[in-house]
């Protein structure tokens, strides 16, 4: 069965490592299925199949990938928008453009990534579909803030559950020096008003509910977004 799974991933992510033309900028998402589009960006760059294509990392990972296979980066900071943004999902709508995501606790840098992009589209599997969304969100909150942003949470119907690291004890901290709360609203039936309410949580950072972003989901093969 693993094989299986990695095997669609593996095809999802060179499925949509196909939308990259040359002289494109593109997003260079984080996670495991996004790791197989990186790798056949570098390699399609490697045999002249592609040209002139810069990378924008979300993530140590996506960054630290994308040097080993000889994609040019470029900084965050020196970008306004991009071609198009390649990504993973935790979670994905078949039937909408809406996507959970930070799982590998880099939402918050996707998120400026996959919106700065003219196009997103991505790559995960089957085995993440759900209609309604109904995973637990992530939310990166100032760690002195964690408590109130669990009431706030709380009061809008959710369980809050701290984040912590697999690798020590304690809670993990993200790259920008935050805590991830992971939020469960069960259903969310209403994504684009769940995505307004947590932004509204005093000492938010960034939520990992992606609405109206997605272009293209692509599951191993190619599947619009309807
Ligand atoms: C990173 O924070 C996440 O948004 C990943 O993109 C998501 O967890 C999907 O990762 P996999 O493709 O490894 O499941």
């Amino acid at each position: 069965m693993e094989d299986v799974l990695m095997d669609t991933r593996r095809r999802g992510g060179n499925a949509a490592a196909d939308v990259v033309e040359s002289g494109m900028d593109v997003g260079l998402g984080t996670g495991s299925t996004t790791a197989w589009a990186i790798a056949a960006i570098g390699w399609k760059l490697n045999t002249g199949e592609l040209e002139n294509v810069r990378g924008v990392a979300t993530s140590l990972q996506s960054h630290e990938l994308a040097k080993e296979v000889d994609i040019p980066l470029v900084n965050l900071d020196e970008i306004t928008t991009l071609d198009v943004a390649i990504d993973g999902a935790d979670q994905y709508n078949p039937y909408a453009p809406h996507v959970v995501k930070g799982g590998g606790a880099s939402h918050a840098r996707e998120k400026v990534i996959d919106t700065a992009a003219e196009r997103l589209v991505i790559a995960t599997d089957e085995n993440k579909a759900a209609d309604p969304l109904d995973h637990p969100i992530p939310l990166s909150v100032l760690p002195e803030s964690r408590t109130v942003a669990k009431q706030w949470v709380m009061d809008q119907g959710g369980e809050p559950s701290l984040r912590y690291a697999e690798t020590k004890d304690g809670p993990l901290f993200t790259a920008n020096g935050n805590l991830i709360l992971d939020c469960d609203f069960g259903n969310i039936d209403e994504p684009v008003e769940r995505a307004e309410a947590l932004a509204r949580i005093p000492g938010a950072q960034e939520h990992g509910l992606f609405v109206d972003l997605v272009d293209k989901i692509y599951i191993g093969i190619e599947d619009e977004v309807e």
